[in-house]
């Protein structure tokens, strides 16, 4: 296999784990696809506030802050104090611990739709416990989605269909077979598209009567038009479905109290994992009484979710969240990279936009899908080369200082006048020293 020297250690590691993991990795977006294959790295050694060293000594900043999970910083030292001190304490035990529902009634203070919280240990295992309890509750089967949801059966689901193109693409991974999902769940999970209320509409009277729930993400990279949410919701109720909101991806960037409260939309349910703990693995599921009572009759249980390390450490993440403000440090730091990225743009005559909100900027080249191809790979590997990690989003998060701006920016400076010229010279091929990024997951899963 062809790859720079600079990742050497990090490409034996991956060509080890490919003969003994299955796909290498454990998280899809963790392929060393999704970067600049060959050029970035692979493998961590370790981390700290807004920064990693990667197996090969190579420092730098990382803009994808543990795929979302790192909302403070790497190591935040009161979040790993507060668990330090759980561990001497132990870490699970054959009975219950209070701190149970010390979380459950800080969620509950916080989040506007919570009035019972159950608790797991990631997204996809969070969205999967709220879908049962709202087939449960409803006795209903089917369920309307919309957004990325994980890896579960009745999510992937929505892949068993042999017409047209697989949902699933219009839904942030594409290309996914439904390999291994049970052909009996076709059409119990049917996607619909954000912010179409009539299609929603059809798509609940084309399934009246059997619709449990609509679950979406309540948005990704830029804000529903006025009054969408609360339409759907009048949809869901209208059709006796319940309306869950995943607030995996979103979690507590946008306000520390979730997205609720910014939208003005109650769902009965929502589900919580990444930046609720920082980087220790949890999940919660929230909601109200009469969506989350039912619970209690359901076999839903799992010797882990009372694990306490991540549950002290979402207490933590949470008071400290609050204490620092740091969702208007993140939204401070993200208007300031995008206007900085755009007069960098300016200056070297390399139209860009900058989409996504304040929290998660996304750099756009304003060119044709071929020369954007190019353009994207050529910034992710020479900004890798520069020592800084990133995608073409930003994800930000509390240890992203004046420092890591400044070097970044300058890092993009030199790639932008690369880009530049190759541009000029029509020379961007040349440029290209690993695998071009085209689709970002359709190759991966093939
Ligand atoms: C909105 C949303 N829901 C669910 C998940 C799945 O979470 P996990 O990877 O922790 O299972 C993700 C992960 O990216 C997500 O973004």
């Amino acid at each position: 296999m062809n790859y720079h020297p600079r990742v050497r250690r990090s490409m034996q590691l991956y060509d080890r784990a490919l003969e003994i993991i299955p796909g290498a990795t454990q998280l899809i977006s963790r392929r060393p696809q999704r970067f600049a294959f060959g050029v970035s790295p692979v493998y961590i050694e370790h981390a700290q506030g807004a920064r990693f060293t990667d197996v090969d000594g190579n420092q730098y900043i990382d803009w994808a802050s543990g795929i979302l999970t790192i909302i403070l910083g790497y190591c935040d030292p009161i979040v790993d104090a507060a668990v330090k001190k759980q561990i001497d304490l132990g870490s699970v035990y054959s009975l219950n611990h209070e701190i149970e529902l010390e979380l459950a009634e800080l969620l509950i203070d916080r989040i506007p739709c919570a009035e019972m919280v159950r608790f797991a240990k990631g997204g996809g295992d969070a969205c999967a416990v709220a879908v049962r309890i709202a087939r449960g509750n409803t006795n209903k089967d089917k369920i309307l989605f919309c957004g990325y949801h994980g890896w579960h059966d009745w999510y992937q689901a929505a892949n068993l269909t042999t017409t047209g193109t697989p949902p699933l693409d219009e839904h942030l991974f594409a290309g996914i077979e439904p390999i291994g999902i049970p052909q009996a769940l076709a059409n119990t999970a049917i996607p619909f598209p954000y912010g179409d209320l009539d299609r929603l509409e059809q798509t609940l009277i084309a399934n009246r009567g059997e619709v449990a729930a609509i679950i979406m993400e309540p948005f990704r990279t830029s804000m529903p038009t006025e009054g969408y949410l609360a339409e759907v919701k009048k949809l869901a109720h209208a059709h006796d479905a319940l309306l869950i909101f995943d607030e995996v991806s979103t979690g507590f960037r946008p306000a520390d109290t979730g997205v609720q409260t910014i939208l003005g939309v109650k769902p009965d349910m929502a589900v919580f994992a990444k930046s609720i703990s920082n980087g220790y693995a949890m999940g919660a599921i929230v909601g109200s009484r009469e969506s989350m009572a039912g619970a209690a009759e359901m076999f839903i249980s799992s010797t882990y979710w009372s694990e306490t390390l991540g549950i002290r450490a979402a207490i933590t993440t949470l008071e400290e969240i609050r204490n620092r403000n740091t969702v208007d440090h993140i939204h401070h730091v993200g208007k300031t990279m995008a206007s900085k990225l755009i007069e960098l743009g300016r200056q070297h005559d390399l139209p860009l936009t900058i989409a996504g909100l304040d929290y998660n900027p996304i750099i756009q080249f304003d060119f044709e899908q071929t020369t954007c191809h190019k353009l994207n790979t050529i910034y992710i590997q020479e900004m890798a080369k520069l020592g800084i990690h990133t995608g073409l989003g930003l994800a930000i998060n509390g240890s992203h200082g004046a420092e890591e701006i400044a070097e970044t920016i300058a890092a993009a400076a030199q790639v932008f006048a690369r880009l530049a010229n190759g541009l000029a010279d029509d020379a961007l091929d040349q440029l290209i020293e690993c695998e071009l990024k085209t689709d970002s997951f359709r190759r991966l899963v093939k």
